[in-house]
């Protein structure tokens, strides 16, 4: 079955990555709102301002995946489609009663943090229904956060600040850990052209032997690479040192969350 029309309102990195997955599923003619001369795949239509929708369109859905700080602007447009449409938001930090303020207060808002894998269909998506969500709405969202992998919802909206902290900004920290995988490396001696495809091959392949042992604990399959002694060894017991992972890496999602709490309105 088509998925129904729908108003895309930013075109960008999200924005694209969804359209795509929407666009494998078998999308009906929508439209699709950017300032920029985004690549919009027939049959779609692109207009550059919400305000120049056609009053006539009638989505069923209308998602928000412009950057936070650019919404203002643009919800007095979004409201006559919200009466009818369920407004799917994937911004950071924006909530949904702060939307519910501006696009009116029975407005059916259901907030999402999606990451970036999902420009690959491999992404994950946390989702929270606002009160005025019914359940044909809530399926229509899942069918769309599905198309671009996996889904979760959550009846606590607080909950999506860890969210973001974790899975929304997670694909960064992974990246980093290749960028110093490559860097240690090549201090090490190792030609930088093959630092480089053993930090990301690394990185892949071990994300994707997690995908391939779900009911495996990350621990289990760490211990499986470490004998006592030996060399994975050795560099465990300097990255889980007290000051070291342990440490760090709860400091650090406990630090984007609050940035999260603190962005939030
Ligand atoms: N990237 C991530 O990892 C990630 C993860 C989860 C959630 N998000 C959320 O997804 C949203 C989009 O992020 P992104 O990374 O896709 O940003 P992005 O690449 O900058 O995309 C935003 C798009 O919106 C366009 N835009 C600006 N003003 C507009 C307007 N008035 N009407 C319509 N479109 C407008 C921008 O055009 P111009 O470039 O011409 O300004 C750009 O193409 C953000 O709210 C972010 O919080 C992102």
């Amino acid at each position: 079955m088509a998925i129904p029309p729908l108003l895309l309102i930013g075109c960008g990195r999200m924005g694209t990555a969804l359209l795509r997955g929407w666009d494998a599923q078998g999308l009906s003619q929508s439209v699709v709102v950017d300032p920029g001369a985004a690549e919009v795949p027939a049959p779609h239509l692109w207009v550059k301002d919400a305000s120049l929708v056609a009053a006539s369109f009638k989505p069923e859905i209308v998602i928000l995946a412009v950057k936070p700080q650019a919404v203002d602007a643009i919800l007095p447009s979004v409201v006559p489609f919200a009466r009818d449409a369920v407004v799917l938001s994937i911004m950071a930090g924006r909530s949904i009663s702060g939307l519910a303020s501006a696009l009116g207060p029975a407005a059916a808002i259901v907030r999402a943090m999606p990451n970036t894998p999902a420009a690959i269909g491999r992404g994950i998506t946390v989702a929270c229904a606002g009160p005025d969500v019914r359940a044909s709405q809530r399926e229509l969202c899942e069918r769309l956060l599905a198309a671009v992998g996996a889904t979760a919802w959550v009846e606590d909206e607080a909950l999506l600040d860890p969210v973001t902290a974790l899975s929304g900004s997670g694909p960064a920290y992974v990246f980093l850990l290749a960028e110093l995988l490559e860097a240690a490396g090549i201090e090490q001696g190792l030609p930088p052209p093959l630092a480089r495809q053993l930090a990301r091959l690394t990185v892949s392949g071990a994300g994707a032997l997690l995908d391939a042992a779900p009911h495996e604990d990350a621990a289990s399959l760490r211990r499986a690479v470490t004998s006592p002694g030996g060399t994975t060894a050795s560099a465990l017991d300097i990255l889980m040192g007290p000051s070291a992972w342990p440490a760090s890496i709860p400091a650090a999602i406990e630090a984007a969350t609050q940035r999260s709490r603190v962005l939030a309105r």
